[in-house]
């Protein structure tokens, strides 16, 4: 099997979908591996890595596309490599399509076997390879929130945990699965005032264990919600249907009711967003202010760390992609039920339901 692995092409974006370990584990079952010239510079992994691990390496990205029978990458692909892409081709990435209909149309053109990262399944049911990034993502709405509160930055100059004899800042969690228990976890102990809303009792049963009534839980209903948003001073949207649209959870009319200089982090937008205000923004021009609040909406927020983000985005994915280099495509999806749940277009089909549904194929 030839693996493609090209740069990543996302404003900001720094990570690659494959480490100079991986790419070892892969020539050693028998992969060629075909790299991109400097694709994990910006991760801090040197070609001469890459070399040395087995990989050859090619400056021109048509070249990895063309050669590869499996594309491995981290985002999914933008318009410019839409035509980089082979018919019938295996790509490895997120993919995210329930908010990229042009992309989905695209791979069904194409007969694209599209396996999407977001969707690939564990035993448990849970999403092994959203998982990391999401924790990630997690962690950095608080840091990247506190940025924009600050008064430079047009925030309302709160500073998170405050100081003796000051009032903390007050962080509002929406969502409380992978990448809301990090902002959590990261809002309180920068020793900000946090609560945190979901539908799933058992998610806020299991935080309001782990911190003991330091962390406030509430059940994400329409009066929790407009109460707490309108005192919000750091808002962080971590809601997920899977594979499906985010849903709108905070209105527009809340947000219009927060303190001026409040800001917005909405990491689910990737799937849409989950905050009627919203829209995406860039690494280049990560905000943008509306009602007197900074919303920050980057997708590809884990590029802020390349590095931390790049291995744990490759150790996840490594089992995956030594099943496929090992039994081949086929075998590897018949025998692993958890990985054919990744398969969202094939054939020139959508055959994953939510994703299916949200672009209104079902
Ligand atoms: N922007 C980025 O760079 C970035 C990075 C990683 C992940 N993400 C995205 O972040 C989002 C969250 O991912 P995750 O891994 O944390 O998902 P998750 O499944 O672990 O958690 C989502 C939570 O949302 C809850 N939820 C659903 N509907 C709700 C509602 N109406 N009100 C409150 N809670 C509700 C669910 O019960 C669940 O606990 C996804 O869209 C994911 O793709 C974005």
């Amino acid at each position: 099997m030839k693996i493609g692995v090209p740069k990543e092409i996302k404003i900001g974006e720094t990570r690659v979908s494959m480490t100079p370990s991986l790419c070892r584990r892969c020539v050693s079952l028998g992969a060629k591996v075909l790299i991109q010239k400097s694709a994990g510079l910006s991760a801090g992994f040197t070609d001469a890595e890459y070399r040395a691990a087995g990989a050859a390496l090619v400056a021109d990205a048509a070249i990895v596309w063309k050669s590869a029978d499996l594309i491995l990458k981290v985002k999914e692909p933008l318009k410019s490599e839409y035509g980089l892409l082979q018919d019938g081709q295996a790509l490895f990435t997120y993919l995210h399509l329930a908010a990229g209909p042009d992309l989905a149309k695209l791979l069904l053109k194409k007969r694209i076997l599209g396996i999407a990262y977001e969707t690939v399944e564990g035993s448990d049911g849970a999403f092994p390879l959203l998982k990391p990034m999401s924790q990630i993502a997690g962690r950095l709405a608080i840091q990247v929130g506190a940025y924009f509160l600050q008064s430079q930055h047009g925030g309302s100059g709160v500073l998170l945990g405050g100081i003796p004899g000051t009032l903390p800042g007050h962080v509002v969690v929406v969502g409380a699965g992978n990448s809301g228990a990090h902002a959590v976890q990261m809002a309180a102990g920068m020793g900000a005032r946090v609560t945190v809303l979901d539908l799933d009792t058992r998610k806020l049963e299991g935080l309001d264990s782990e911190y003991r009534g330091r962390v406030v839980t509430l059940m994400s209903n329409l009066a929790n919600l407009e109460s707490c948003v309108a005192d919000a001073d750091l808002l962080v949207g971590a809601v997920l249907i899977p594979a499906a649209k985010a849903p709108t959870v905070v209105t527009r009319a809340m947000v219009a009711k927060m303190r001026p200089g409040g800001v917005i982090v909405d990491i689910a937008i990737d799937q849409g967003g989950c905050i009627e205000s919203i829209r995406p923004t860039s690494h280049k021009e990560p905000v943008y202010r509306e009602h007197g609040i900074n919303h920050y909406a980057v997708p590809n927020m884990p590029a802020l760390v390349g590095r931390t983000s790049t291995q744990g985005l490759t150790q996840a994915t490594e089992p995956y992609v030594a099943l496929l280099v090992q039994k081949g495509i086929e075998t590897a999806l018949a025998d692993h039920p958890g990985l054919a749940r990744g398969v969202n277009t094939r054939d020139g089909r959508i055959t994953n339901d939510a994703v299916a549904r949200a672009l209104g194929f079902a």
